[in-house]
């Protein structure tokens, strides 16, 4: 079969290609979706075209998910923080970075339901997800190695946990001689009984013939496919069951969904504040319940043992800026109606909007309930594209990218062929995941619309794809 090769230039009604206004954002004649410009628009007091102006223009940005995205006003303080530090770098040091440091723990207190007035000591930044997984993982992989568990007892994670998650259990507590058990996930899903379900047979088969489930490791939203897992509800039942320790990978939950988490009641829970919290990449929060003084930070510096908040605010020189700007994301989320409760409301009703839009134009379904999506959600990609392999997924993500400008992540499904033994142009073997964050404009959806749309009536299939 010859390599597919794209249209240089899309012809007829769905062809046309998006034209873009100078201030970064797509001009109002497409689809006559916006009348007005977005930078005439401040939406909430805020000017979007003037906070977002440094996202290249001209692209529909469909993916707030895997990279968040940071307003100018919060990337001028963490300049501002950069140049004090270039300026009198002992002075920083000595009497700005720890207090700095504070000020950002008790800014987002109360944002992940503690009060500001109590103690931080349980709230730690810290880079990303990554580094407080590996965190959790390696204080894990010390109580076997220890003997305070056994060689054979279990981890317990969601086989949709993010990879790179996996691989640091794999690294740190199976090596130290855990055993790992994957909590298999149907996917599409229609309730969150769904997962509820498969959580507490794999429970149970991971706490019988002499062993114990040590830890779980639960993602509060998984990465991919995307779904809004009951967090709540798997925590408790860790609890009823004797698991020793829960991690919660809340990777993309706040500014996504509601976090508190006192009223998740797990061990640990990180969540990064780079993706949907409006910070430069890359800071994260790890909460831990009671005392940290346990874990420590994987880079041990002069810190270590002072408590995991003072250990991860020091681990050698390097830019901290990113972790001091908290209060000014803050203040950006407070500027919108409803602050980030608005904000993450009006994301959510956008996103099963624009996705039920895409998923009738394609006639294919969401690939979850909207009570189990946030500000993303999975729309099926018509079969006929025969998305057959992890790689014809990134194929065809690239070739979205290339050809049409729009960057959207997506999603082979291979258990929907095996379980269904589903083939064929009707089975919906692909996904798109798609976020809503609030620079997103309608025209952005209609671009990835109209892209597939125009794949369909062409014939392509990913086979096409060299
Ligand atoms: C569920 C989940 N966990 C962990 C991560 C890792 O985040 P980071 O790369 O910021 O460490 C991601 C990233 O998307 C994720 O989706």
């Amino acid at each position: 079969m010859e390599p597919y090769t794209p249209p240089h230039e899309p012809s007829a009604s769905t062809d046309k290609k998006p034209s873009f206004s100078t201030n970064g954002h797509y001009a109002p004649d497409l689809n006559g979706a916006h009348q007005l410009p977005l930078a005439k628009r401040p939406r909430h007091g805020v000017c979007l075209a003037s906070e977002f102006a440094h996202h290249e223009t001209g692209v529909a940005r469909l993916n707030n998910g895997s990279f968040g995205s940071c307003p100018a006003s919060v990337l001028r303080a963490q300049g501002e923080f950069q140049r004090l530090f270039l300026a009198q770098p002992d002075a920083f040091y000595f009497k700005m970075l720890q207090p700095a440091l504070e000020r950002s723990r008790r800014a987002l207190m109360p944002f992940i339901g503690l009060k500001e007035s109590e103690s931080s000591e349980g709230v730690a930044l810290v880079d990303n997800a990554t580094t407080a997984a590996a965190i959790v993982l390696q204080h894990m992989a010390w109580q076997f190695t220890e003997g305070a568990f056994h060689k054979g007892d279990v981890v317990l994670m969601l086989h949709y946990a993010y990879g790179a998650v996996k691989k640091s259990i794999h690294a740190y507590v199976a090596r130290a001689g855990a055993h790992v058990i994957e909590v298999p996930l149907p996917f599409p899903l229609s309730s969150p009984d769904d997962i509820i379900r498969e959580f507490r047979s794999s429970l149970q088969l991971g706490n019988s013939n002499g062993r114990r489930v040590r830890m779980a490791v639960i993602d509060h939203i998984t990465s991919m496919p995307c779904v809004v897992v009951p967090v709540r509800e798997l925590v408790q039942i860790c609890r009823e069951e004797g698991v020793d320790q829960v991690f919660v990978d809340g990777a993309h939950a706040i500014g996504n969904v509601e976090v508190d988490v006192e009223a998740i009641g797990a061990d640990f829970y990180t969540s990064n504040l780079h993706k949907w919290f409006f910070c430069p990449p890359a800071v994260a929060f790890l909460h831990s319940k009671g005392k940290s003084n346990s874990l420590h930070h994987p880079v041990v510096s002069h810190e270590y043992g002072n408590g995991l908040p003072m250990e991860s605010g020091w681990i050698g020189t390097r830019d901290y800026s990113a972790q001091l700007v908290v209060p000014d994301a803050v203040d950006f989320v407070n500027k919108f109606e409803g602050g980030i409760e608005g904000i993450r409301k009006r994301n959510h009703e956008k996103v099963v909007e624009m996705g039920r839009m895409l998923a009738q134009a394609w006639g294919t379904d969401l690939g979850a309930p909207p009570e189990m999506s946030g500000s993303m959600v999975m729309v099926g990609l018509p079969g006929c594209l025969g998305i057959c392999s992890d790689s014809d997924a990134m194929k065809l993500r690239g070739l979205l990218r290339e050809e049409y400008k729009v960057e959207v992540p997506i999603y082979y499904n291979s258990r929907r062929r095996v379980e269904a033994g589903e083939e064929g142009p009707t089975c919906i073997t692909g996904y798109a995941r798609i976020s809503y964050q609030v620079y997103n404009v309608e025209a952005e959806y209609f671009v990835l619309r109209d892209a597939i749309t125009k794949l369909v009536n062409d014939g392509f299939n990913c086979a096409m794809l060299s």
